[in-house]
């Protein structure tokens, strides 16, 4: 079988790991590429040259480790010391330093609550492989959950798993994975489609492209597994060009997989095909949306459609179509090789497993970070964020981007979770979040989504493309303090409308940003009507 040829490249992979007394992980996710990574990897590869230490020390470049504003990061695995801010320059020292512990100005810990409140299942090999190397990734455990489904179980079974373990979709709804792909599974005509949406378009949010960029053969092994669970034979990654870094690996990820027989006329060997094209975006947020990221595949202008009939029913050129977001893909491979019951052991009652999010703004550590579901949002920003920088104190979290909403500092022990955020007024979205201090102004945070929602609102429906415009310029009335009572009730009343009539998600959601600052800070808008200053006007919160 294929598997054992691809095993037996996994075991060079792993021998080469053994032999090496030293290994050094360097970043090379978009974030440590951009403070120079790719310099510093090169410039420790020509010091182990230059040493003749090949073989010895093992220098490798890897996915995201998780710190990225204190990149470039670079791990010395061997004896788990974490190094941040590490510069091409570093290199000799890093090299002298080896098997000698720590140096000081670099190091960070890394027994910190950071890296000890995580739970890693999705980015379990961020940071540990070498993303352009199949070899690497097998060696990981790439590809055996695939091997299993293809040598040991029904599609009913993968479903069925898939069902148990209570996934559901990382993309911001939240629906059923397993009920969305036993719908797929049981439409009927000769085509199907596996469509992977790494539109990924909400400001601040980087979950997906790091997981692709870190491990992308995660990804193309959760969805050739959809693929054979629905009897699917093409699937499509639809990813924003500004990715450039992410389409290139996978474009590799593609390629290899293909070489090795991963990916093809027969999946691993077996009697199923499944081929895996990329299609770019160009970068509109509703293209997101996922009839209107099946009309911009077909090379339609990307605007929503309304559903029914949905995706799963009729998609790609009227063909039932399965379409889930990249994380939602990247947890496949551990349900079907640890099981639904581990799976579902993870999490709270309604939401099961892990979340990726992109933790951002006024928080000590900004970064990549992963957490059961659950987990308080004060564990996020004070224990793994490490509280607000510079003295200034916490008022506030966004999350869910400008489709979701502001959490005041009393609902700070809520569990994130669909329904618990939803109850707050916010949502889980695809996983950024945002802390803000005291030195915010909520109605300016408010305008701030309002502004992006206006400018991506892609005007097929009068709700939301005058609903954008209007709710901006009352936002702004209240900014420049010349807002009276009306226009509260205005406001409130625009919302509404908006919420009840909008064609697609989009704008249905747009105003969440406005309600949500609206009842937990309603003082602020009160007090720009009196003409009072805007920030600082918030509740009092801890620092
Ligand atoms: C305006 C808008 C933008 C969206 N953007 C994304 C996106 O970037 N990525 C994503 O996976 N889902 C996005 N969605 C949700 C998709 O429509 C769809 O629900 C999701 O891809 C389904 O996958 P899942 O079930 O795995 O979450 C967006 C929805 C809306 C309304
Ligand atoms: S709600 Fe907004 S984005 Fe969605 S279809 Fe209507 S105008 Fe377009």
């Amino acid at each position: 079988m294929i598997f054992d040829e691809l095993q037996e490249l996994g075991r060079t992979a792993v021998e080469e790991e053994q032999a090496a007394e030293h290994r050094i992980n360097v970043c090379v996710a978009a974030g440590c590429v951009s403070s120079g990574s790719d310099h510093l990897l090169q410039q420790l590869k020509e010091e182990v040259a230059a040493r003749g230490l090949e073989g010895k020390v093992l220098v490798k470049g890897v996915g995201c480790m998780g710190p990225c504003a204190g990149g470039p990061v670079v791990r010395v695995a061997s004896e788990d010391i974490l190094y941040q801010n590490v510069q091409p320059e570093d290199a000799r020292s890093i090299m002298d330093q080896l098997g000698k512990g720590p140096i000081e100005r670099l190091a960070v810990p890394t027994d910190r609550p950071f890296f000890k409140r995580q739970e890693q299942v999705v980015t379990q090999n961020c940071g540990v492989i070498d993303p352009e190397r199949l070899d690497d990734a097998v060696a990981h455990g790439a590809y055996s959950a695939l091997a299993k489904v293809l040598s040991e179980m029904t599609s009913l079974e993968v479903i069925d798993q898939v069902i148990r373990s209570g996934l559901r979709g990382r993309g911001g709804a939240g629906y059923p994975t397993g009920l969305k792909w036993s719908t797929v599974a049981k439409a009927g005509g000769e085509k199907k489609y596996i469509v992977c949406n790494a539109d990924e378009g909400d400001p601040g949010a980087f979950m997906d492209r790091s997981v692709l960029e870190s491990d992308p053969h995660r990804v193309l092994e959760g969805m050739a597994i959809a693929a054979v669970a629905t009897d699917a034979q093409e699937g499509i990654i639809y990813i924003r060009a500004e990715y450039p870094l992410a389409i290139d690996r996978l474009k590799k990820a593609i390629r290899q997989a293909e070489r090795a027989g991963v990916l093809g006329k027969n999946v691993l060997g077996a009697m199923h095909e499944f081929h895996v094209q990329i299609r770019l975006g160009a970068g509109a947020f509703v293209c997101g949306e996922e009839t209107a990221l099946l009309a911009s595949i077909e090379g339609k202008r990307g605007s929503p459609r309304p559903r029914p009939p949905y995706p799963a029913e009729s998609g790609l050129w009227g063909k039932s179509t399965l379409i889930n977001n990249v994380e939602t893909f990247a947890n496949i491979p551990a349900i079907i090789s640890n099981g639904a019951d581990w799976f579902a052991g993870i999490g709270t009652e309604k939401s099961k497993g892990t979340k990726v999010f992109a933790l951002a703004g006024k928080v000590q550590n900004t970064g990549l970070i992963e957490v059961p579901m659950g987990t308080p949002l004060r564990d996020i920003v004070f224990e793994i964020g490490g509280g607000i920088p510079d003295g200034h104190s916490f008022k506030a979290v966004q999350t869910g981007g400008p489709s979701g909403g502001c959490i005041s500092a009393e609902n700070l022990d809520s569990p994130v979770d669909y329904e618990s955020l939803a109850e707050l007024g916010s949502i889980m979205g695809s996983g950024g979040i945002i802390v803000l201090d005291e030195t915010s102004s909520m109605v300016d945070v408010a305008r701030y989504f309002m502004d992006f929602s206006m400018d991506e609102s892609c005007g097929k429906c009068v709700p939301c493309r005058v609903g954008t415009v209007q709710l901006h310029e009352l936002l702004e009335k209240f900014l420049r303090r010349e807002a009276g009572p009306r226009d509260m009730k205005l406001l409130e009343e625009l919302c509404d409308t908006m919420q009840t009539c909008s064609l697609c998600g989009l704008g249905q959601a747009a105003p969440n940003p406005v309600l949500s600052t609206l009842r937990y800070f309603r003082n602020e808008y009160e007090e720009l009507m009196a003409g009072e200053p805007a920030a600082a006007a918030g509740e009092e919160g801890e620092s």
